[in-house]
């Protein structure tokens, strides 16, 4: 949460800033801010709301320079107000900092820092690392000021007081020529441009002007001017930079002609299906492959359970990973929560291989179930999108998405890519194990097929659309679904209620009559997911408990199905197909209802309040 850029080089600094906020506003959006080197001074500007509203203050008041620092906020420490927006300044006027990610230990420092005489203007914990920073320049020899020493010095020294995750950029009115970065469990990634340098918390904010990039590390701080940088760890040791080339491609970031990103993503998805199994199936052997494991088929046949962790939807995937990799590959999975699985110190067994899913790679409570595995000595795995994130980085191996950027905050095309890499690892698995190679046929020949069909299912936008307008004034909503349709109903649960603030809930459709039944009326519609398999039948039934207590029943199943047309209100068709891909197809009609019922709501689709796309903080 939070998003910085930060800069230094030929160009205007505010516009760059401006450009790269943009397209990190998806991080937070209650406030923006930017700090500029201008005619000899710092100049601050802090507006509440989106980075328009700044950019208009920016062009207003003119203030431009070549060395400057930017923020979008997710509030955490003070309410939404232009005191607590970021940049934060020193109580003397020579720092300014921005920050992602939250110091624990604030309060402590606040208070020696106010014993000492420095004064605080905001409710943030940021505004005590800004002062602490101050404290410590002081306290450094005047000797080291030349070379920007003395300001890097001070912001290293000063991490080592805080407790807590940061990204941060720091610039100093005594060093017009320097910018500091440093990161501890927030991303930070330095662009390496041509006469220009470029900080930001994701590399979409700095792609278009920079192609080679280095990740920072945990405790490293950089030290930046136009033409040089140089990476330490906060306790002094020197860093030997990475250099690596982007793979991001700018035009896929552009909205285009589509009114929303969700929107976009949606109908993005039949080609991220496409590029998550491109390259990755040998039809010679009827099993996926994936280059980025580092775990031999040997070692796999060892596992005897397998751990997923994530949050939100990428938890979702997980489920949905437990159903199909138990059924087609006869291994017992578990899915935890990434936040509880890393407090609670569950007892593991030694052959069970953990995999993290995330569609940013930055997740914090993820990041740290990683840790918390590797910590163990177990092997971890992530399922991730994009490319050089924390994660992917940090996981024994993996498997990248290729879903392209997803910008918009409700996740749609990263969850149906992710199920498909789980579909296509229980085929992986599977065939290490007891599936047959003619099974294994069949089940390639039906993940190919995926995106053609998802293709088919987008083609109903319009039936969406009206149904949608139908809804769209109801207040409650149940999503009910049995076996691999249960996590689809959670997953539409969660999309109607981010986007829509619609209060919703994803039951397993037995279990709506151990309680949830209770909220059925004539006020309550009901989404089923019902397509013909095994528990075709069951569901019919749950259908009709609600149906006999007149509540409204809208129904996907699938083509051909013995569906009884006049069971449900309303009733959405998706293709028949292998069990493996039916909870992606079945997503799609979830999510563009969703969408609809948003749109006809009003509801700022792709910057639903109170939300952050990559939650980076606790
Ligand atoms: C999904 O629509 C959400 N915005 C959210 O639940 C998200 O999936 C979650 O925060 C996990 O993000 P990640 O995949 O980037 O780790």
């Amino acid at each position: 949460m939070c998003g910085i850029v930060a800069y230094t080089g030929k160009n205007a600094a505010s516009r760059i800033i401006l450009e790269g906020l943009k397209r990190l506003e998806y991080r937070g959006y209650d406030s923006a801010g930017l700090s500029i080197w201008n005619n000899n001074s710092l100049k601050t500007i802090k507006k509440t709301g989106r980075v328009d509203t700044l950019d208009r203050e920016v062009k207003r008041t003119q203030v431009d320079g070549h060395l400057g620092i930017g923020h979008t906020r997710w509030a955490t420490h003070g309410a939404v107000t232009e005191n607590n927006a970021h940049p934060h300044v020193s109580s003397d006027g020579k720092f300014a900092i921005v920050h992602n990610g939250v110091i624990e230990n604030y309060e402590q420092i606040k208070h020696f820092l106010e014993e000492k005489g420095y004064t605080f203007h905001s409710d943030t914990d940021t505004e005590a690392l800004v002062n602490l920073i101050a404290y410590h320049y002081q306290k450094e020899p005047e000797n080291n000021s030349s070379n920007g020493n003395r300001f890097f010095n001070s912001v290293r020294k000063s991490l080592n007081h805080v407790q807590g995750t940061y990204g941060i950029a720091v610039i100093c009115s005594d060093h017009p020529e320097d910018l500091i970065g440093a990161r501890h469990g927030s991303p930070l990634i330095l662009g390496l441009g041509d006469n220009e340098h470029i900080l930001a918390s994701d590399v979409g904010a700095l792609a278009m002007h920079a192609q080679n990039v280095v990740y920072l590390n945990d405790s490293e701080v950089v030290h930046i001017t136009r033409n040089s940088f140089n990476i330490a760890t906060i306790t002094d040791e020197s860093v030997e930079a990475i250099v690596q080339r982007v793979d991001w491609d700018i035009e896929e970031s552009e909205l285009g002609d589509y009114k929303h990103f969700m929107e976009k993503e949606i109908f993005e998805q039949p080609k991220a299906l496409e590029n998550a199994m491109r390259g990755r199936f040998s039809d010679d052997e009827s099993t996926a492959k994936f280059g980025g494991l580092n775990i031999t088929p040997q070692e796999l046949r060892q596992v005897d359970r397998i751990l997923f962790c994530g949050c939100g939807t990428a938890w979702h995937a997980c489920l949905v990973a437990e159903y199909l990799i138990e059924r087609f590959a006869r291994i017992p999975v578990e899915v935890e929560y990434a936040s509880e699985f890393r407090y609670r110190n569950a007892p593991l067994d030694k052959n069970t291989l953990v995999f993290v899913i995330s569609q940013s790679g930055e997740t914090i409570d993820t990041l740290a179930a990683l840790r918390e595995s590797k910590r163990k000595g177990f092997q971890t795995l992530a399922i991730n999108n994009v490319v050089g994130s924390t994660i992917a980085r940090e996981a024994d191996g993996g498997i990248y998405q290729h879903a392209g950027p997803e910008i918009g905050v409700a996740s749609t095309k990263a969850f149906t890519s992710q199920v498909m890499l789980c579909a296509m690892m229980a085929l992986y698995l599977g065939r290490l194990r007891d599936m047959s190679f003619n099974d294994g046929v069949k089940f390639v020949k039906a993940l190919k097929e995926a995106p053609k069909q998802v293709e088919t299912v987008l083609k109903q936008s319009s039936h969406l659309q009206a149904i949608a307008k139908k809804y769209a004034k109801y207040e409650d909503f149940l999503f009910l679904g049995r076996q691999s349709m249960f996590p689809i109903a959670l997953e539409g649960a969660l999309k109607l209620k981010e986007i829509s603030y619609i209060h919703a809930e994803g039951y397993p459709a037995a279990e709506m009559k151990h309680g949830p039944i209770a909220l059925i009326s004539p006020d309550c519609p009901s989404l089923f997911l019902a397509p013909q398999e095994e528990v075709f039948q069951k569901t019919l039934s749950n259908i009709q408990e609600v149906k006999a207590r007149k509540g409204p029943i809208i129904a996907v199943t699938s083509e051909g199905s013995d569906f009884p047309r006049d069971l449900a209100d309303d009733l959405i068709e998706i293709p028949s197909a292998h069990p493996a891909i039916q909870p992606i197809l079945a997503s799609i009609p979830v999510q563009l209802l969703s969408y609809y019922i948003a749109v006809e709501r009003g509801c700022d689709v792709d910057k639903p309040r109170n939300l952050a796309k990559s939650v980076t903080v606790e």
